[in-house]
């Protein structure tokens, strides 16, 4: 079976490489789509979100790592996948994975499966990495190493 991880991906971190990782374990192959949320001010470019989660992944012989352009439920055809798989950290993340769900399943009979965040990664967000990176903080425990160094080579 092949599902798709749909995510911004701005940056990469530990809480998605763990769902990720999870995710390969669980099904035959894994399709990462890096998309565009067009509500967010993003720190990496499309090209550059690709490339670092193509990084933090290539341990995993089962996934691939796409970009995810237009619908997700089109993405979702044109790789032959009909489930896609994400991380929930707590309830606030429920109300919009919920929306999301059902709206997927409404434009494409598209399934969601919700994989509980594990510790030490559960409190993860990649906007609040982004919020410490632009203030200039340091936030390599919470990023594969291929993410800390393109975040260090912003800073040169
Ligand atoms: O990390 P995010 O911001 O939750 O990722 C959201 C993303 C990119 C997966 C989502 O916005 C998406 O699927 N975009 C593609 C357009 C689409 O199909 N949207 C679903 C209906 S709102």
């Amino acid at each position: 079976m092949i599902v798709v991880v749909p995510g911004s991906f701005d940056p990469f971190h530990l809480g998605h490489l763990d769902v990720v990782t999870r995710a390969a374990q669980l099904f035959d192959e894994v399709v990462v789509a890096v998309g565009v949320n067009i509500t967010k001010n993003y720190l990496f470019t499309p090209g550059e979100r690709l490339e670092l989660a193509r990084e933090a992944t290539a341990f995993l012989p089962n996934v691939r790592v796409l970009q995810l352009e237009g619908l997700l439920v089109d993405f979702c055809a044109a790789v032959g996948a009909d489930t896609v798989v994400k991380g929930l950290r707590f309830g606030s993340d429920f109300d919009y994975e919920l929306q999301m769900a059902k709206i997927n399943d409404e434009l494409g009979g598209i399934e969601t499966l919700l994989l509980p965040a594990t510790s030490p990664f559960g409190t993860l967000s990649a906007t609040m990495i982004r919020e410490v990176v632009l203030a200039g903080g340091d936030v390599s425990a919470f990023v594969p190493v291929e993410v800390a160094k393109a975040i260090a080579a912003r800073k040169e």
